[in-house]
């Protein structure tokens, strides 16, 4: 079967940076690019220049595909380098990270405070027997905490495991017992939606099988309010109170010694099928791609406000909200809640109060705000912003454009990130100061970093679709999966036969005249009809461009003679309502759209669609539906009861 996916889409709107924005950006010398082709290894030393190094490295890049050791024989400290050299300069009284609780407490903590914070919890963690190399499980809120937690553990060498918040306690117990963690990190309790997320409660519960866990830290979320609904007991010698232990920690703990290749920290993620992986990410490497990508793609100034919005649980919240800001010196918001609570202006509230410059957030948040309407950010003064990006999803055109009108004032840059987990900072993005942007489109691989289009036989596409490849290392790469090297290998570094050099991202993209690439979604998502491989995101682009429809997710369902058809599940802006000529109305204009083989044989309304707690739709969980089967694994969902709801309504409405 071909691999190459069909280009349907028509987009041709173009936006040149802001003159303004563009003459102060850095870089904003479009020569970059080639100095950086032209020499990719002194590219990277370039910018690990920026970094203050311990020992310096012998070698760039040690390649033996699909093994690679970055900066070898360099030593370091993550802690000293988000940290110590802040605070020996200004930026010692410059806020660091500025909290908002969802009940609305605040904190701000200065770069001193957050140093004094890391050295004590790095101190903290040496006195509850915690070594370098050793595994440190994170199970928190959105609070500073997290952030001191992560930072304390990279002072001293110690490689931490963030959980999500929101996993469930199995979830939390099968990833601690994958990296055989020595001690958990937890809170009594974080907020959500005007409710407490009982995270001891699910860690006790989890902590009934993970007998690697020697000790855990409770981090007390609200002093002085000890409800009990959101702990039950601290357990004599195990347990202890974060605070407690804080108080009479040192203020002073020697940075261990990083080599650059030792490991930062494992972060899994859940992949279509199988059991979590264990991404692993190392020193130098990881911390040089998040120092340069905080910096070229958002364009960091000394008095910017930064706001990623992403959870510390994912790797946009380690990279974005954590590391890569922290190395840059900058000033980061940090918002534990939820974006309609107590109102749908939380965010805009959010922006004007901090006065937020720089926002990062995901699609799937933007078609929220879009469906609950542009009445909500225009009551408050956005006039500071001057950056949006956009990461976890392909951004439908429209959604692009909402953004740019109703939060951007068409003012701000938008820059769409291409990158995963795996990769550990942004690959496929624009530079702000230089690409001219395009609704849809990550445009183009960042200075030091290679893509291709790929046949399934390895062979190069130049305008069209196919698999996404990329060609050359970088320094923020995972290194292996944790206990599995052969997994990683098979997973990542095996689609092209005779090239174990060339990394699968398990993306389609296509590639239009001007080099830009659009990301089309998993391949394990393309639908093929009729012979036509068809990417999620075109369809689902086309049904969003519709008046009435605030969302959309589309799968293949098996049929006769087509091999598959379309289904469409589709969630209706505020003030629209469901009736049969509205189906036919969106058939015959996604047909007249993209082509009449993109056309939707069913389609679906409902209120919600099935999400993982990170925000993306789960097709697979759509096909099940959509082909009649049982349903497979729901545990990651955010909302199980949205898919058995969704099941019910589709097996009516077909009969
Ligand atoms: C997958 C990685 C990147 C950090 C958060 C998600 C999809 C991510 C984009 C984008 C189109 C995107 C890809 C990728 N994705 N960003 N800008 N445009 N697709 O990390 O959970 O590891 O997911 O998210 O499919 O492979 P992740």
């Amino acid at each position: 079967m071909s691999s190459d996916i069909e280009a349907l889409l028509q987009e041709h709107r173009k936006f040149e940076p802001p003159e303004a924005f563009r003459a102060a950006a850095q870089p904003n010398d479009p020569g970059i690019y080639e100095r950086a082709a032209a020499d990719p290894e002194a590219y990277w030393a370039e910018q690990a220049a920026k970094l203050e190094w311990m020992t310096p490295y012998e070698r760039v890049l040690d390649w033996k595909p699909p093994h690679a050791q970055w900066f070898v024989g360099g030593k370091l400290n993550v802690s000293v380098n988000c940290l110590d050299r802040h605070i020996r300069t200004a930026r010692r009284n410059k806020a660091a990270l500025v909290f908002e609780g969802e009940p609305g407490d605040k904190r701000t903590l200065t770069y001193w405070d957050l140093y004094v914070a890391v050295n004590q919890f790095g101190n903290v963690l040496r006195s509850l027997g915690v070594k370098k190399g050793d595994r440190v499980a994170i199970y928190l809120p959105m609070i500073p905490e997290a952030v001191i937690a992560m930072l304390g553990c990279a002072r001293i060498g110690a490689i931490h495991s963030v959980v999500f918040g929101g996993f469930s306690p199995e979830s939390l117990r099968d990833r601690i017992n994958d990296s055989q963690c020595k001690v958990l990190i937890t809170s009594d309790g974080g907020y959500r939606r005007g409710q407490v997320v009982p995270l001891k409660r699910n860690a006790d519960k989890a902590l009934e099988e993970t007998p690697s866990i020697e000790h855990v830290v409770v981090v007390q979320r609200r002093p002085g309010i000890t409800s009990g609904e959101a702990f039950d007991e601290i357990k004599e010698g195990r347990d202890h109170w974060w605070h407690r232990l804080m108080r009479h920690a040192p203020i002073w703990c020697e940075p261990e010694t990083m080599d650059a290749e030792d490991i930062l920290f494992v972060l899994y993620t859940s992949g279509t099928t199988g059991k979590p992986k264990g991404i692993v990410h190392t020193t130098a490497g990881y911390l040089v791609g998040a120092e340069t990508s905080s910096r070229i793609v958002f364009d960091l100034k000394e008095d910017d406000v930064f706001w990623c919005t992403a959870d510390v649980g994912w790797v946009t919240g380690h990279t974005y909200l954590a590391y890569g800001p922290l190395a840059n010196g900058a000033t980061c918001v940090m918002y534990e809640g939820a974006p309609d609570w107590p109102e749908k202006d939380r965010f805009w509230e959010i922006c004007e109060k901090y006065g937020v410059t720089i926002l990062y957030t995901a699609p799937t948040a933007i078609r929220a705000f879009m469906k609950w309407g542009a009445h909500w950010p225009a009551k408050h003064d956005l006039s500071r912003l001057r950056l949006l990006g956009s990461v976890g999803e392909p951004i439908n055109p429209e959604a692009w454009m909402w953004y740019r009108e109703h939060i951007g004032h068409n003012r701000c840059p938008i820059v769409d990130t291409w990158w995963q987990t795996e990769t550990g900072s942004i690959v496929i993005s624009p530079l702000p100061g230089i690409t001219a942007t395009t609704p849809g489109s990550a445009t183009t691989p960042l200075p030091g970093y290679s893509a291709s289009l790929l046949h399934a036989d390895g062979t190069e596409i130049g305008v069209g679709g196919g698999l996404l490849a990329l060609t050359r290392p970088w320094p923020s790469m995972l290194r292996t999966i944790w206990g599995d090297d052969e997994r990683y290998v098979q997973t990542y570094f095996a689609k092209w036969k005779d090239r174990p050099d060339l990394y699968f991202p398990g993306d389609g993209a296509k590639r239009d005249e001007d080099g830009y690439f659009w990301i089309l979604g998993r391949v394990d998502d393309v639908l093929n009809v009729a012979g036509h491989r068809i990417g999620t995101m075109e369809v689902e682009s086309a049904l969003v461009e519709h008046p009435a429809v605030a969302e959309a997710a589309v799968v293949g369902k098996a049929h006769d003679l087509k091999g598959q058809a379309i289904a469409a599940f589709v969630t209706l802006r505020e003030g629209f309502k469901y009736d049969i000529s509205l189906r036919d109305e969106l058939r015959q204009f996604v047909g007249d759209k993209i082509g009449a083989i993109a056309r939707p044989d069913d389609i679906l309304f409902s209120a919600d669609l099935p999400k993982t707690r990170s925000g993306k739709i789960m097709r697979r969980l759509l096909r099940d539906i959509a082909e009649g089967r049982a349903l497979g694994d729901t545990t990651t969902l955010a909302d199980p009861n949205v898919v058995n709801s969704l099941k019910e309504m589709y097996e009516s409405q077909e009969s």
